[in-house]
């Protein structure tokens, strides 16, 4: 089934120069830039977009790295994006991602780890709309 996932690529793999990198591996992996902004989040956008993990203790350093300086956000398109995108990246921490995962390649540690992807389709809908509104209307 064809679907759309959220990704960011995070100020920490931005600062490295693996935006390049990082777009090549989501394409050679069958997964389509369908919509894509490079913008500095203001920390009330960050904190926003993490909204669920509010209660997190790591959620203020969080919110604060993700401002920290331009991501890239993305709109990818294939056949199960969602769950195509999160093998791509590999774990949370880099340190226990697998070789070859854009974590493991670009990621520093658990908070700076080079990208995000939608955890759910519903998950995905809010994410997708968060930063392009204008395509929330199409799924
Ligand atoms: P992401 O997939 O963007 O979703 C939530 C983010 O919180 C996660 O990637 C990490 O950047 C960060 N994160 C998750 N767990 C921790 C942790 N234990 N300590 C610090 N940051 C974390």
């Amino acid at each position: 089934m064809s679907e759309r996932t959220l990704a960011i690529i995070k100020p920490d793999a931005v600062k490295k120069q693996a935006i390049g990198d990082i777009i090549s591996q989501y394409e050679q992996a069958g997964l389509r830039p369908v919509a894509m902004r490079m913008l500095v989040m203001g920390k009330g956008i960050a904190e926003g977009f993490y909204a669920v993990h509010r209660a997190r203790p790591f959620f203020d350093s969080l919110c604060t790295f993700m401002s920290s300086g331009p991501v890239v956000v993305l709109v990818l398109k294939g056949e199960n994006a969602i769950k195509k995108n999160r093998e791509l990246m590999g774990a949370t921490d880099p340190a226990k991602a697998d070789k070859g995962t854009i974590r493991a390649k670009h990621g520093t540690n658990i908070e700076y780890n080079a990208v995000h992807g939608s955890d759910s389709p519903e998950t995905a809908r809010v994410e997708i709309a968060y930063f392009f509104p204008e395509m929330s209307v199409v799924g």
